[in-house]
């Protein structure tokens, strides 16, 4: 996705974010095959945005909590150690991105965009989003990702479990 294909008004909205260095940084973790988490998260932002337009919603929560959804500490495919299930990336990274997202954005964020974070691992997180946004995110991100799979043998992969060698 090329920024300077996409409206101005979404622009305006994540450049803060887009531009920092710290999300910048992002461009340098893998997080499905080759797509970067900067790509992905731009992505799941625009797709979201474009949602909550059509359903009316606020979409200017849905930008930003799309694009801060997987702002988690270290690309995690890269991560050897081993880890207790309930302890790996699929489980904890949405409360990483959470204490992320404030460390970095104090000012953008609100409770509703940290409950669009928390909550958009939905169903593998259980607890389910409060916010029509956090549904409209959660969604992006699913719909984004799907795209990316292209064998159900990867899934796993998607949602951050590492497979058990047999
Ligand atoms: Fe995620
Ligand atoms: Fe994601």
């Amino acid at each position: 996705m090329k920024k300077q294909n996409l409206p101005e008004e979404f622009i305006e909205i994540i450049s803060p974010i887009l531009e920092h260095p710290e999300f910048q940084r992002r461009k340098t973790y893998a997080h499905h095959g080759k797509v970067s988490v900067y790509e992905h998260c731009l992505a799941v932002s625009y797709v979201a945005y474009r949602f909550a337009k059509k359903v009316n919603a606020d979409y200017r929560s849905a930008a930003i909590g799309g694009l801060l959804h997987d702002f988690y500490d270290s690309p995690w495919q890269e991560n050897t150690q081993k880890k207790k299930f309930f302890e790996q990336h699929g489980f904890v990274h949405a409360s990483e991105a959470a204490k992320n997202a404030w460390k970095y954005f104090p000012d953008i964020m609100n409770e509703k965009i940290e409950d669009i974070i928390l909550r958009h691992m939905f169903p593998l997180n259980i607890r389910p989003p409060r916010y029509l946004e956090s549904w409209i995110v959660t969604l992006s991100d699913k719909y984004v990702s799907m795209e990316v799979i292209k064998d159900v043998k990867h899934l796993h992969h998607y949602v951050g479990i590492k497979k058990r060698k047999k």
